[in-house]
């Protein structure tokens, strides 16, 4: 066999292999991050050490997981536990910064077997959002712990139509036709305004990031958020 040929198709052969292994580490390093995120579903859940991390979250959060600070501090209740998760662990490795929570969510706060026993429990939470009626032997304290999970966004001033329409084209398809979430997509009807507004122009900015959702919210202007916001604050009352 001619010697020259010979290196040349070992040229082409070396570089075909190149090419190859510097491809599948290409797609392996851009595979979904969503494979590496912790995944609640097979987790052996520990209701009393969920119950117990909450006690460091309800300093901010609440007790029952509703939030405060005029949603300073989100509503976490009742949130997908698998959301909850992977916002938990995107905090600790920083991929959603937030001053107040890079505090708690950290290894020696939360492991990550903590991370999923919180993640059920807040998701398992339930507010109400109306004040059940008593029954006549119902003592003043129960009134008050029951008061404590009443929780219901106070009415937003707006479009409320628009915010309708916007949502239905937009936004429904994933977070729920009624806006109280999806699978793991979480629910915008029951959270604070103040927050979603913040998270609306934080993804807006690129300051939190989810593809996905990039298309929908990048359009939106101020006036269309504020309708959103409208709608989204009384679509349960
Ligand atoms: C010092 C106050 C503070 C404490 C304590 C705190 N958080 Fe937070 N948390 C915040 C703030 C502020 C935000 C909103 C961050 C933002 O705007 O992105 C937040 C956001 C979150 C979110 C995102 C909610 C969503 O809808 O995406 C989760 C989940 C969360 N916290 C879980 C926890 C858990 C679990 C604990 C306890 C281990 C905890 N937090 C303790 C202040 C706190
Ligand atoms: C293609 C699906 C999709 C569409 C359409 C979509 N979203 Fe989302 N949205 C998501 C996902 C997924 C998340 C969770 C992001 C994450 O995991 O950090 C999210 C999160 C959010 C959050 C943060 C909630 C929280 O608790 O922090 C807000 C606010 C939001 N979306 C608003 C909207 C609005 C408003 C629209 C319509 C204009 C919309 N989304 C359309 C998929 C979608």
């Amino acid at each position: 066999m001619n010697p020259p040929f010979c290196r040349f198709q070992s040229l082409i052969l070396t570089t075909y292999l190149v090419a190859v292994v510097f491809l599948v580490v290409v797609v392996l390093t851009a595979l979904p991050a969503a494979a590496q995120y912790p995944n609640p579903k097979s987790h052996d859940y520990d209701p009393d050490n969920g119950e117990e991390i909450n006690e460091l979250c309800a300093g901010c959060h609440g007790e029952f997981g509703q939030g405060g600070g005029d949603g300073e501090y989100p509503r976490l209740a009742g949130l997908p536990a698998k959301y909850l998760a992977k916002q938990l662990h995107q905090f600790k490795i920083q991929e959603r910064n937030s001053v107040a929570m890079s505090m708690y969510a950290t290894d020696r706060e939360i492991s990550a077997t903590d991370l999923l026993d919180i993640s059920i429990y807040l998701s398992e939470l339930e507010l109400l959002t109306i004040m059940p009626d008593f029954a006549a032997d119902t003592s003043s304290l129960e009134k008050l712990q029951i008061a404590r999970r009443v929780f219901n966004v106070a009415r937003h001033d707006g479009d409320v139509e628009r915010g309708r329409d916007i949502y239905a084209t937009q936004c429904a398809k994933c977070h729920g036709k009624d806006g109280l979430g999806k699978g793991s997509m979480p629910q915008l009807v029951g959270q604070y305004t103040d927050y979603l507004r913040i998270q609306i122009e934080d993804f807006q900015t690129g300051k939190r990031i989810n593809e996905p959702m990039k298309k929908y919210i990048q359009p939106l202007t101020a006036a269309d958020i504020e309708a959103l916001l409208a709608f989204l604050s009384v679509a349960d009352d």
